[in-house]
């Protein structure tokens, strides 16, 4: 049996020996030309003049094209079309791109496109949210959620809180940057070789900037190199400016952005700005909350309404809150357009409400996990999310309560309050988060998908999907868990996944919002099925029994006491003209969203899952070092123990680099300053913490999910949470825990040290 074994990512070994081929490293053909993109140099300007005649005349340049050249549609917003492949008159952000240079190597088109002279004239820019907020830019129609009465709840409420609260965004840095390559095919194709989450919507919108039919286009991605919501839409560009100049010039073209470009014009996670009043009891426990969100969306639309539905619909968390306002504005900036990352909204979203149960806490004099605790959601009451849907799978309070021992969490309370009262400079922080996490996409024809597995003659088992594979592993598991279906084992090597390929499976959705084994999982099992079924009612005709009696297991096909290896009765059912490949199908049952109230079921099931950690502050210097890490975590039934405990390790790392390391900055021009690994700094190995204890909480989906298990991929990032409350909890010592930290995120130690030297002030 295939399912629910602890094996190796089905390319571990290529990827450790530096043998797995990304998009950079198929071999290219002769004749391929590289492109480097011309970026705007102002935020917000209308281009008077683009002078490229020292562009077109640089050592090894081919072609420039510019908006002019594109013979379909400008664009390459995946929602709205606001989204221009090249600007066209108008510069909304630093780093948008203007041109695009063709030459003979990557190196010279990267020197050529700084060639350029632009006259631009310069219009007013808006660099943060609070700006957007201010002067009211929205992208789009405001957001708002509510159920019952928030305001009369905060009046009668005994305790209140008001106040706001910032935190950054966050750059994907997928090691792979975006990349694709174009090569024409005959007269009328193109096949492109996309570092892509979303191949279908590549072909679809390369379809669209050459205006050509879908099924001229091929879109093939083998794996990722990372993605994390970064190339779910803005792997577009790359794709559709390849394929443009490819066509163009009826050569190969590869763009490959460099790190520094990739940071300048891709989105990145949305920061956001919060206003929040919120009322308690003596408890702790919330009586109401109105909460204004506003998002830094960049300057187009991009994903970003997903983006503010998820973090409104992520706010609750694990906690029931009877009266509720909360609003979200996407709020238009002169900046990169925000996108997709690990979470999609949902961190942003719940980051308050955790931050806010601190603040109850400390208010109170009682110890955060009781405070959340008193508001978890309940078992039959006290159930229901302020969209509507009923929490019906909570684990809460067995998760939390195995963590909470598990972790000793009490002793560590005492005992880190008894270390800062005898340590003036060093000081500890202690806090334990929980998550509760929604899984589908909330618009429901996204939550399908289909499959194509192939047995051939030798019994060897071939399985593509529409999924793509970035590295959490999914065609390990789609792989599995069709071999499961055969009875066979992997590690024979008889079941091998491919390359996601549009030609093979059409339309097909994002592999985002960790949705990837879930869907294309049952797609694949459905699709080994409806093979297996063939086999099973021809070992019947052929041997005796009845077809439901065929047993596959450990490789070998038993029916009626006759027993034979998988591949001997592959063999015979082909002789007997039995079709030994399939598609596959899937599609998620009952997810259902209102848009306009806001309410409705846009979940399957969800995840759940806690953390529990410690850092110690220097309170001179504002660094810090997370000490000890403990993670519970829900997936269901896993289907790969070593893979999922990889995602809540990768999950739980990438969300404290979010919260603490990593910085957006932009001056006051509107140029993102930090934008290479010089300048903006995501975790290394070195700041895992030294105690770390990653465990996979016993538990199977009570939705039909395949083997029962739960999406993995983004939830974990949130047990982040926990390093930041931590580090709040250690700055709070400083001021007795009286006083609340002025700390927005990222805490950086530029910031700790600022949120410190306040409360020393204050002393
Ligand atoms: N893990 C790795 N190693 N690399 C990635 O790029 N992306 C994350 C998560 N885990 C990512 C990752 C994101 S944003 C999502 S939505 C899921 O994987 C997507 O894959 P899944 O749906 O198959 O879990
Ligand atoms: Mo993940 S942000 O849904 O690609």
């Amino acid at each position: 049996q295939a399912a629910g074994k602890p094996l190796p990512h089905e390319s571990a070994a290529l990827h450790v020996s530096g043998e797995a081929t990304y998009t950079d490293d198929i071999t290219e053909l002769q004749g391929t030309l590289h492109c480097a993109l011309g970026m705007s140099q102002k935020a917000h300007a209308r281009v008077l003049d683009m002078n490229l005649d020292a562009v077109r005349a640089a050592p090894g340049v081919v072609a420039v094209l510019t908006a002019a050249d594109i013979p379909g549609e400008n664009n390459c917003g995946p929602v709205l079309h606001d989204d221009p492949l090249l600007a066209d008159g108008l510069v909304q952000y630093l780093g948008q791109p203007l041109f695009a240079v063709v030459a003979d190597s990557h190196d010279a088109a990267r020197r050529a496109a700084r060639l350029a002279q632009v006259q631009y004239e310069e219009l007013p820019a808006i660099l943060t949210p609070q700006e957007a907020k201010a002067q009211n830019a929205a992208l789009l129609p405001p957001m708002r959620m509510r159920r019952g009465d928030a305001d009369a709840a905060l009046q009668r409420a005994p305790h209140r809180i008001t106040g706001t609260f910032e935190c950054n965004g966050q750059e994907q840095f997928y090691l792979e940057g975006q990349i694709s390559y174009a090569v024409p095919k005959e007269a009328d194709g193109i096949h492109v070789w996309c570092s892509t989450q979303h191949p279908s919507e590549m072909q679809m919108l390369v379809a669209h900037a050459l205006g050509w039919h879908s099924h001229q286009v091929l879109v093939e991605c083998r794996r990722m190199g990372g993605g994390f919501g970064g190339k779910e839409s803005q792997s577009a560009l790359p794709a559709c400016i390849a394929a443009l100049c490819a066509t163009r010039l009826r050569r190969p073209v590869k763009l490959r952005l460099d790190r520094d470009d990739d940071f300048m014009i891709t989105g990145k996670r949305h920061g956001f700005y919060y206003e929040y009043d919120l009322g308690y009891d003596d408890e702790g426990r919330i009586v109401g909350v109105r909460l204004d969100m506003t998002l830094r969306c960049g300057f187009s639309a991009d994903l970003s309404e997903a983006v503010a539905t998820r973090a409104v619909c992520h706010f609750d968390n694990a906690y029931f809150v009877p009266d509720i306002d909360v609003a979200a504005l996407c709020g238009k900036t002169h900046t990169q357009s925000n996108t997709a990352f690990r979470g999609f909204g949902g961190p942003q979203g719940a980051l308050m409400m955790e931050v806010l149960m601190d603040m109850i806490a400390r208010r109170l004099g009682r110890d955060p996990l009781d405070v959340r605790r008193a508001n978890f959601y309940g078992i039959g009451e006290r159930n229901t999310t302020p969209y509507g849907q009923m929490v019906v799978d909570n684990v809460l309070h067995p998760l939390v309560a195995e963590l909470e021992a598990s972790s000793a969490y009490r002793e560590r309370r005492e005992a880190v309050r008894a270390f800062n009262r005898a340590s003036p400079v060093l000081r500890k922080g202690l806090a334990l988060t929980p998550v509760k996490f929604g899984i589908s996409f909330n618009v429901p024809a996204f939550n399908q998908a289909g499959a194509l597995v192939h047995v051939y003659r030798d019994g060897s088992v071939l399985v593509n999907h529409g999924g793509t594979e970035m590295g959490q592993g999914l065609n390990t598991k789609v792989a599995q868990m069709v071999a499961a279906e055969f009875g066979l084992g992997l590690g024979l090597g008889q079941v091998r996944a491919t390359a996601t390929d549009t030609s093979k499976i059409a339309n097909t959705s994002a592999t985002a919002a960790s949705t990837g084994s879930d869907l294309n999982g049952k797609a694949g099992q459905d699709a080994a099925r409806r093979i297996r079924r063939r086999l099973a009612k021809f070992a019947a005709e052929r041997w005796g029994g009845t077809p439901d009696a065929v047993l596959f297991a450990d490789g070998m096909v038993s029916v009626n006491g006759v027993t034979k290896p998988f591949a001997e009765v592959v063999d015979a059912a082909y002789w007997s003209q039995v079709q030994l490949w399939s598609e596959g199908f899937y599609a998620t049952p009952g997810i259902r969203w209102d848009k306009a109230t806001m309410t409705g079921k846009p979940f399957y099931y969800y995840a759940y899952g806690a953390a529990v950690s410690e850092v110690v502050v220097d309170t001179l210097t504002g660094e810090w070092k997370l000490l000890r890490a403990d993670l519970l975590h829900d997936v269901g039934q896993s289907i790969n123990p070593a893979i999922d405990v990889g995602q809540v390790e990768g999950g739980f790392v990438q969300g404290m680099g979010w919260l603490t390391t990593e910085e957006l900055c932009w001056n006051d021009q509107g140029r993102l300053t930090t934008h290479a690994p010089s300048t903006y700094k995501i975790p290394a190995v070195s700041d895992c913490p030294a105690d770390f204890r990653v465990k996979l909480f016993r538990n199977r989906n009570v939705k039909d999910t395949v083997h029962r298990s739960k999406a993995v991929g983004e939830p974990p990032l949130l047990l982040g949470f926990s390093v930041y409350n931590a580090i709040r909890d250690a700055v709070a010592s400083v001021g007795g825990y009286r006083r609340e930290p002025q700390l927005n995120a990222p805490a950086t130690p530029e910031a700790i040290l600022a949120a410190v030297m306040q409360l020393r002030m204050q002393e």
